[in-house]
């Protein structure tokens, strides 16, 4: 088999076989295919597609060149993804809420890409919060509380974590079948037996569109059941933040603000998800699922598990008992008006460049930082009304970034 051959028939839009498939992942994982042959390969698949079949098999080869966890100890597990968003806690929180409810879940997460945040460096915001742990021990804490988070290890899918790099240096990340391949590598790695994938769309998304969304989303499925996994998705709106708090500590306070029954988009999307989650874990109906999340929230049983979740791993359980910061400054509507729409991404981005976020890999991450906004696209704003409160690093990074959350939002 030849590198150039298989660029040169992808080029000409041709269906790649499972053997080419496994040829290429294999040579570039192992050295023996250099970045050029790749990056021109990788741009012929964003050109002219990929067919599930293809994709399926692209999955397979990279999940193949790392380890596969084995969760057998723990019977049936559930693992959620989400594409990522701004103002996103579902992952923080999914894990008790189905936990109270009698199902595992034990979840590798990353930190923060772009403009949206990580959940590990949301749980950063618990002093002390452990998720550099081992699969042993991971596997020791779901079997006792029913759920734990863990750094993703660099042993799942190395291949897609090197042609993620080279993806990303050129322009070839934005393509529906590199992503399907790349996210369920990671996940099919992660050993559970069923998956609930929760993908966005909108200006604070991956994806921009909504057909594009549930595009990736039914691909990721299919692959997933291809792979024997029990497979659930919601397709999400990402044109503004799913709760109203960004930046870690606000974020986290928010996701226990939930747990107390704090209503509104977030606590939908969460009680949703939670549903799905629950009904692929006890297989049961979808509607009785969703019922059992309602009432693990309304109990407050989704809350205890929360704080045994982050006792387990080391986190300190203070921010229960409330909120201790206090904005730098609050910014006022100086108009009525509605507001119109919300620049999302650049939101994340912003709030990430306050301090929440690393800029450059050695940065440390201030999990002080971020905004609590107070309205949602369609909302009718007074003239006084806060729009803003800003969780800076001091009145003048406060006032410099200022404007620039301003400008995110259109008012008419
Ligand atoms: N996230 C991933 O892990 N891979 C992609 O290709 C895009 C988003
Ligand atoms: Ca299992």
């Amino acid at each position: 088999m030849n590198i150039k051959d298989i660029i040169l028939k992808k080029s000409h839009g041709k269906a790649l076989s499972k053997e080419e498939i496994i040829f290429f992942v294999n040579g570039y994982t192992n050295g023996e295919i250099p970045d050029y042959q790749i990056s021109s390969l990788l741009m012929a698949i964003k050109l002219k597609g990929m067919n599930e079949k293809e994709t399926f098999e692209l999955t397979k080869a990279m999940l193949e060149t790392g380890e596969v966890l084995n969760l057998s100890k723990l019977g049936m597990v559930v693992d959620k993804h989400s594409t990522g968003g701004v103002s996103d806690t579902t992952s923080l929180v999914i894990a008790p809420i189905v936990a109270s409810c009698g199902v595992n879940m034990l979840k590798l997460s990353g930190g923060g890409l772009g403009h949206t945040g990580g959940t590990i460096d949301k749980l950063g915001a618990f002093d002390g919060f452990n998720t550099n742990i081992s699969m042993d021990e991971a596997i020791t804490l779901t079997k006792k509380i029913g759920c734990c988070v863990l750094s993703a290890t660099a042993n799942l899918a190395p291949a897609d974590k090197k042609m993620y790099a080279l993806r990303n240096a050129t322009s070839t990340v934005d393509s529906i079948p590199l992503i399907a391949s790349s996210v369920m590598s990671k996940k099919l790695a992660g050993g559970a037996d069923a998956i609930v994938l929760d993908v966005k769309y909108g200006n604070g998304a991956f994806m921009k569109t909504k057909k594009s969304a549930t595009e990736l989303a039914k691909l990721m499925s299919d692959i997933g059941r291809r792979y024997g996994k029990k497979i659930d998705y919601v397709v999400g709106d990402m044109n503004e933040p799913l709760g109203y708090n960004i930046g870690n500590t606000l974020e986290a306070y928010e996701a226990i603000e939930i747990l107390k029954g704090k209503k509104g988009k977030l606590y939908d999307a969460i009680i949703e998800l939670s549903g799905k989650c629950i009904a692929l874990g006890l297989d049961i109906e979808e509607n009785i699922a969703t019922q059992m999340a309602i009432d693990a929230i309304k109990t407050g049983k989704a809350l205890e598990k929360f704080k045994e979740m982050v006792k387990a791993q080391g986190g300190s359980t203070k921010l229960f008992n409330g909120l201790k910061l206090k904005p730098t400054l609050i910014i006022k509507a100086t108009q009525n008006g509605v507001l119109k729409s919300v620049n999302t991404e650049e939101l994340g981005i912003l709030v990430g460049q306050m301090g929440a976020a690393k800029q450059t890999l050695d940065d440390v991450i201030d999990y002080n930082v971020g905004i609590k906004t107070f309205h949602k696209i369609g909302e009718q704003i007074h003239e006084g009304d806060t729009l803003f409160e800003v969780y800076a690093k001091n009145k003048g990074q406060a006032k410099e970034f200022a404007p620039k959350l301003l400008g995110c939002y259109k008012i008419v």
